[in-house]
């Protein structure tokens, strides 16, 4: 049987057809992190799908549709997720005119117009009811407007959407974009093949979000490195009273069945040996470092310690593969944010091949000022961890296969 990687490599791209005079829809992930302004904090998920969009319009596409979610809006419109500022900031990197779609239905006429070089942009997708539904009528619809659909949302690929998977049934030709080609690429290169040691580096807040890549990928690495909050419930199982600490009280066996399976597996496992320890996030007046065992009454672990950093990074520096994901402290308030910036110092010191999943992570490389000396930065966050847990991704599920 192939493992998911294989099978997602399988799907026919851009450049196994030809698109000449064909009206393109192609499904991007334009949902990018906005300040309390709404301003663009962040366009990397943008500039990714340059590729695929300039492509179509160097190889005469008729037209070209871009359809993309923004935030979580109810499936109604709301002003707060409109597109308009995202098209802006596609028409200065595109160097272009993005004309902008309120109602596809409407501008059905003018999309099937050839006329070659046309951009559009389609207004917020998760503003129809049925998208999340995965609605047969708006697959059909969207189906309708196009001659070739290209999936190119990376970081929706693991949701079957009615934009992501439906249309899929409902167009002639179906393909993957560059940005998705390259992710599986990539993630391949760090599980398919790598060179080891391979090192695990997972942060963040919940076991519970990331047990079953953990269970998933112990049979494939040699180290696993654990920080942030998810660290306190593997203490906890330790025995360690974390005091006020996040910890997950369900998953203390969890923690334990995890380390038994690393043990079976002869992987070593790294936990903080200090943390960073605060009496209130909000204040953060009363910072100390104290030993993983001697968290003070009344204190929260907040952030891996330097002695902590220290061992992480030995480790991290000994591996020639290193999958990242999850922060290793509250990263986004100053105080707390030094081990997590340490460890993308340590990361991006490797020769190894490095890679990050997930949002955050990909954001505190780049506040770090790291992301040049990653070898690849993921832009799926859910979807970059159900690829490493070992699932096909739906946005590949009904695209065209090359053996077919
Ligand atoms: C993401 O940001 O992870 C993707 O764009 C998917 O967004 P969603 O979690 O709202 O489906």
């Amino acid at each position: 049987m192939l493992s998911n990687l294989k099978y997602m490599q399988g799907v026919k791209g851009l450049k196994d057809i030809d698109i000449e005079g064909k009206r393109v829809l192609i499904r991007v992930d334009f949902n990018v992190p906005v300040d309390s302004h709404g301003n663009i904090t962040d366009d990397r998920r943008i500039r990714s799908a340059l590729s695929s969009i300039n492509y179509c319009i160097d190889h005469n596409a008729c037209s070209i549709t871009l359809v993309t979610h923004f935030g979580r809006p109810k499936g109604k419109y709301d002003e707060k997720y409109s597109l308009k500022h995202i098209r802006k900031r596609l028409e200065r990197l595109l160097n272009r005119r993005v004309e902008f779609i309120e109602d596809f239905e409407k501008s059905k006429d003018e999309i099937a117009t050839c006329s070659l070089e046309r951009v559009f942009l389609l207004e917020n997708i998760r503003f129809r009811e049925g998208e999340k539904q995965n609605d047969e009528q708006l697959s059909q619809k969207l189906g309708s407007i196009c001659d070739v659909y290209v999936n190119d949302a990376f970081g929706t690929s693991h949701r079957k959407h009615a934009s992501t998977y439906g249309v899929a049934d409902y167009a002639q030709i179906k393909v993957a974009g560059f940005l998705m080609m390259r992710e599986i690429e990539a993630f391949s290169k760090a599980l398919e093949n790598p060179l080891s040691p391979i090192a695990l580096v997972v942060g963040g807040a919940k076991i519970s979000s990331k047990i079953t890549l953990l269970k998933a990928v112990l049979q494939k690495i040699d180290k696993l490195i654990i920080g942030g909050a998810m660290s306190n419930t593997f203490l906890k199982a330790m025995g360690y009273d974390m005091k006020e600490s996040l910890f997950e009280t369900d998953y203390i066996d969890t923690a334990n069945e995890v380390i038994q399976l690393a043990r079976e597996n002869s992987v070593k496992v790294y936990l903080p040996v200090d943390v960073v320890v605060t009496d209130s996030i909000e204040r953060s007046v009363d910072v100390k470092v104290v030993p993983s065992q001697d968290v003070l009454e009344g204190f929260k672990a907040v952030d891996i310690g330097p002695a902590t950093v220290k061992l992480f990074s030995e480790a991290i520096e000994l591996s020639n593969t290193i999958i990242w994901n999850g922060p290793m402290g509250i990263y986004e308030i100053d105080k707390f944010s030094k081990g997590t910036f340490k460890i993308a110092n340590a990361i991006a010191d490797c020769y190894a091949y490095t890679i990050v999943g997930g949002g955050d992570t990909a954001d505190a490389v780049d506040r770090a000022s790291e992301a040049e000396n990653f070898s690849f930065i993921s832009t799926g966050g859910g979807a970059s961890l159900e690829l490493l847990e070992g699932k096909i991704l739906p946005g590949f599920e009904k695209l065209d296969r090359k053996d077919s």
